[in-house]
């Protein structure tokens, strides 16, 4: 078990692409947990796709041991009462130069969070299993949404941040402003901040020594019952799920009987250790510590993120409490919910033999990926597929690209739509979010437009220097509608978002449904707000007639809304030519023939048949 008053646990936060994982590379360089030759380009994004697209997509703990190479100036040596007065009681923090130790060993753990604010939940959970946090800012960006968003959670959570300013190598840092940003937006001090590159691994040693200093250590008490809080888990084919712990309370072992507290799950504990960033088997795991239980449990549902790991020998009486028999209780760590899909698509295999191959691909994606649901849908055009939920939008992208490269799958992804509640009534709501737009001073007319436009209510409007933050409420399904793409194109780039799914409300919406020949066709049905409805069928049925070829027989497309017709568009058919063998002029089997053509014509419109390429259906859903 290790002294917890040589424990760092800490977390890098940061807007995306500021310089996380580069960051950790160094730190992993520095402290010879992975020697230079091994370590390939940003070691702690293992992930293949998180790789490709240079951004973090599932959290990478790792231990490191660091030596302290500060001159013990502040040389007080304190007795044991003192010790166990100032770490336990007073809450002050004890440092190596109170203990006397001028060259101690310190464990820092280190988790790389996701800088995507559609796993703000996972940097929340991380952030609980922290003491400390570098805040990270590209000197060349500066604060960003998520820089304040991680910022404000941190903050809520108590953590003591060093504010870091990365990448002073580019010729185009701009770090006199970034220093004014840091103290007017966060109110941190110029002495505080430390200015480092990730990439030439400038001042990395000073920010190491820094965080030795500053960061608390863990204040668990390794006497009392075990608490663990799961931050991450995976699964394993062989060992099942392995869950990602800190150990806030008592002690666990191999052989020891636990229980998830919310799930209720009930296991033997399998083996415990640490990450180097490997996992690394050990005796024990402390108060304090940071490491992995493998449980052996085999659905990772039942081991969620955010869950406590209690001694299955507690009863637990209700959400927060248990109770062993002798009346000894433990409480739930605080924070747990269960993320919830925000965006749906529907999936279907190009090949319609692959329907099987999907839906065990997608089982496999959802032992290690708690987030994805997923229920069977059909479509008379597409065939067989799914109904799969996704945290946004960019969680869909990173599932679709795992499905199509890690399984070889070819598919088709269907217009997304939000989840609406139905009333009783009939009545529909929708979610609505709380979006945080940060942009340069200059922009703030611009975004005001658009969020306007797209059914926004200002709650806040605040300028820190030469930026400002804009706080709106709006419709979650604005996101699927581009509104990213127009803020960024309005802002020149410049504005960085952030958002948390505030409720539902009342919804105006219809579903417009797109029709040939009187047959719909499912896959391109829609629900949208009334307002928009014509001018969105008038698009739609433009756009299917564009890509549809002309056929023996007319093709009237229209766009329906409750039995009415909102729009329509038609295609003439071929007159094929069946005169053409003729020659002469027998004018009555002329009149016979053409009468033949028209029957026959008649009959494929009348049996409704819809020759609808697939080739077009296919490439109107992914222009969707
Ligand atoms: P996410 O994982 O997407 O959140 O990004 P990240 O914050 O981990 O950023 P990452 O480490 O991937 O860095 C983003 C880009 O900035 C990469 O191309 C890095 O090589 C580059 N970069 C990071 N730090 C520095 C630095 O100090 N100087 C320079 N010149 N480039 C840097």
């Amino acid at each position: 078990m290790i002294d917890q008053r040589f424990i760092r646990n800490f977390a890098i936060i940061a807007h995306v692409d500021h310089g996380k994982s580069t960051l950790s590379d160094r730190f992993l360089e520095i402290t010879h947990t992975i020697e230079k030759d091994k370590l390939g380009e940003q070691f702690l994004d293992m992930n293949v796709i998180s790789k490709k697209r240079g951004i973090t997509i599932k959290l990478a703990p790792v231990r490191m041991k660091y030596h302290t190479e500060i001159p013990n100036s502040n040389f007080q040596t304190l007795n044991k009462s003192q010790l166990q007065n100032s770490n336990n009681q007073n809450g002050l923090e004890i440092r190596n130069s109170d203990l006397g130790f001028t060259d101690a060993e310190y464990v820092l753990n280190l988790i790389d969070t996701p800088g995507h604010v559609d796993f703000s939940y996972e940097v929340s959970r991380t952030l609980a299993a922290c003491e400390g946090a570098v805040l990270l800012v590209d000197a060349t960006q500066g604060i960003q949404a998520q820089t304040v968003a991680h910022f404000h959670e941190a903050r809520k959570q108590n953590l003591v941040m060093i504010p870091v300013i990365n990448k002073i190598d580019l010729p185009n840092a701009q770090t006199a402003a970034v220093v004014k940003e840091l103290i007017s937006v966060f109110g941190f001090t110029e002495e505080e901040i430390i200015f480092i590159s990730a990439k030439t691994g400038e001042n990395v040693p000073l920010l190491l020594e820094k965080i030795v200093t500053t960061l608390p250590s863990p204040r668990g008490d390794s006497e009392k019952p075990l608490r663990a809080l799961i931050f991450d888990a995976v699964y394993d084919e062989y060992r099942g799920v392995i869950a990602y712990i800190k150990v806030i309370d008592g002690l666990l072992k191999k052989d020891d009987q636990i229980q998830m507290f919310q799930n209720n799950a009930k296991t033997t504990v399998t083996e415990v250790g640490f990450f180097n960033p490997f996992l690394q088997a050990s005796d024990t795991l402390g108060a304090g510590e940071i490491g992995y239980v493998i449980t052996g449990i085999k659905d990772i549902r039942q081991c969620r993120v955010g869950d406590t790991i209690i001694s299955e020998k507690f009863k637990v009486k209700s959400e927060k409490f248990a109770e062993d028999d002798k009346g000894v209780i433990v409480e739930a760590l605080t924070g747990y919910t269960i993320p919830k899909p925000m965006i749906f698509f529907g999936m279907f295999p190009k090949e319609a033999s692959d329907f099987a191959k999907l839906r065990e691909s997608l089982g496999k994606l959802t032992l290690n990926d708690t987030a994805l649901t997923y229920t069977e849908d059909y479509s008379a055009y597409l065939g067989s597929g799914f109904r799969v939920g996704f945290l946004g939008l960019l969680h869909a992208e990173i599932v679709k690209e795992r499905l199509q490269q890690e399984f070889n799958l070819d598919l088709l992804l269907t217009m997304p739509q939000v989840l609406y509640e139905k009333e009783p009534d009939g009545q529909m709501r929708e979610p609505y979010m709380l979006l945080t737009i940060y942009v340069p001073v200059a922009y703030v007319g611009n975004v005001m437009t658009v969020c306007q436009k797209r059914k926004g209510n200002m709650i806040d409007l605040a300028y820190h220097d030469t930026y400002a933050t804009l706080t709106y409420e709006l419709p979650y399904t604005m996101f699927i509608r581009g509104l990213s793409a127009e803020l960024k194109s309005v802002t020149s780039g410049y504005a960085s978002i952030d958002y948390e799914v505030a409720d539902y409300r009342v919804a105006d919406l219809v579903s417009v449904d797109v029709k040939i020949n009187d047959n719909v066709i499912d896959v391109l049905s829609e629900l949208i707000y009334r307002e928009d409805a014509i001018a969105l069928g008038r698009e739609k049925a433009a756009k299917l007639k564009d890509s549809l070829d002309r056929q023996q027989f007319r093709q009237i497309i229209q766009a329906v809304v409750n039995g009415t017709i909102i729009a329509r568009e038609e295609i003439p058919p071929y007159r094929k030519d069946v005169l053409a063998k003729m020659s002469g002029g027998d004018r009555t089997r002329k009149d016979k023939l053409l009468e033949a053509q028209k029957k026959g014509k008649k009959r494929m419109i009348s049996t409704g048949k819809v020759n609808l390429p697939q080739e077009a259906l296919f490439n109107l859903i992914e222009n969707n």
